[in-house]
């Protein structure tokens, strides 16, 4: 009933030589149909990508948006409102590397999670604990706190247009993967916390597990009942292990 989805975060990579031979190998790549594919490439090359896997089913999105809208005087920022008119239906909102590293607030995470959907783009909400509010036993509050914000502030039936990523800090580039177990615990609450507001918006949407999926580990994280799909960092520049990890989706 949920349609999986395997998402590339391709982060701070690439020149536009090595992104020109991944959108040529991605093309090659064999993905079942029943599968969505979006990629994450830098803003720097997304036109280039947009133009490369034209007519190839894979969308483009964004790795982040300005809080604002619309078009003014925001040095550096790029607008929901520009990102899809470069053809990104997609954007990441409060990956924890935008989080802890840049310092963005549950209150910024959530404006741009508005401002997307305000633009018409699916946003991806990133939801996460570090290490050690895990080894604290605080996963389930931290992670129920972050997203109990932007239900809050969007409401629920935004969730209708939005896609959810579980990714705990600690298994991010750092080849320590959660559990099947352990991820699908977090995913089940986090779509329970949904269904206490609406069961049919709970029950359609869908939560990526993202943290060290590997091409041979990628089938028995997305076999689990409440992962409904992947957002993968490293290895998604490597077309087929991306490929591979497609096709374990579906
Ligand atoms: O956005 C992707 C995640 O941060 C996962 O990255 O697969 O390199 O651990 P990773």
């Amino acid at each position: 009933m949920r349609r999986p989805l395997v998402a590339g975060n391709w982060k701070m990579n690439g020149t536009r030589a090595s992104v020109a031979e991944l959108i040529e190998a991605l093309r090659q790549q064999e993905v079942p149909a029943a599968v969505e594919v979006v990629v994450f490439p830098s803003c720097l090359h997304l036109a280039q990508v947009v133009s490369g896997l034209g007519g190839k089913a894979i969308a483009v999105g964004a790795q982040d948006c300005s809080t604002e809208t619309g078009f003014g005087a925001l040095t550096g920022e790029e607008s929901a409102t520009q990102l899809a008119d470069a053809g990104c239906g997609w954007v990441l909102v409060g990956h924890s590397e935008r989080r802890l590293i840049l310092g963005e607030s549950d209150e910024v995470v959530s404006k741009k999670f508005s401002a997307a959907l305000e633009c018409g783009m699916t946003p991806v909400l990133c939801l996460g604990e570090t290490l050690e509010q895990r080894q604290s036993e605080q996963t389930l509050e931290v992670v129920g706190r972050q997203l109990a914000r932007i239900v809050a502030d969007a409401g629920i039936a935004a969730f209708e247009r939005a896609v959810v990523a579980y990714e705990p800090v600690w298994a991010i580039g750092t080849g320590l993967t959660a559990t099947p177990q352990q991820a699908q615990e977090v995913h089940a609450a986090i779509r329970a916390q949904l269904a206490r507001e609406d069961q049919r918006i709970a029950d359609g949407v869908r939560i990526l597990y993202g943290g060290s999926v590997k091409a041979d580990n990628a089938a028995e994280l997305l076999g689990m009942a409440d992962i409904d799909g992947g957002l993968i960092g490293g290895a998604s520049l490597n077309a087929n292990d991306f490929g591979t990890i497609c096709r374990a989706a579906g």
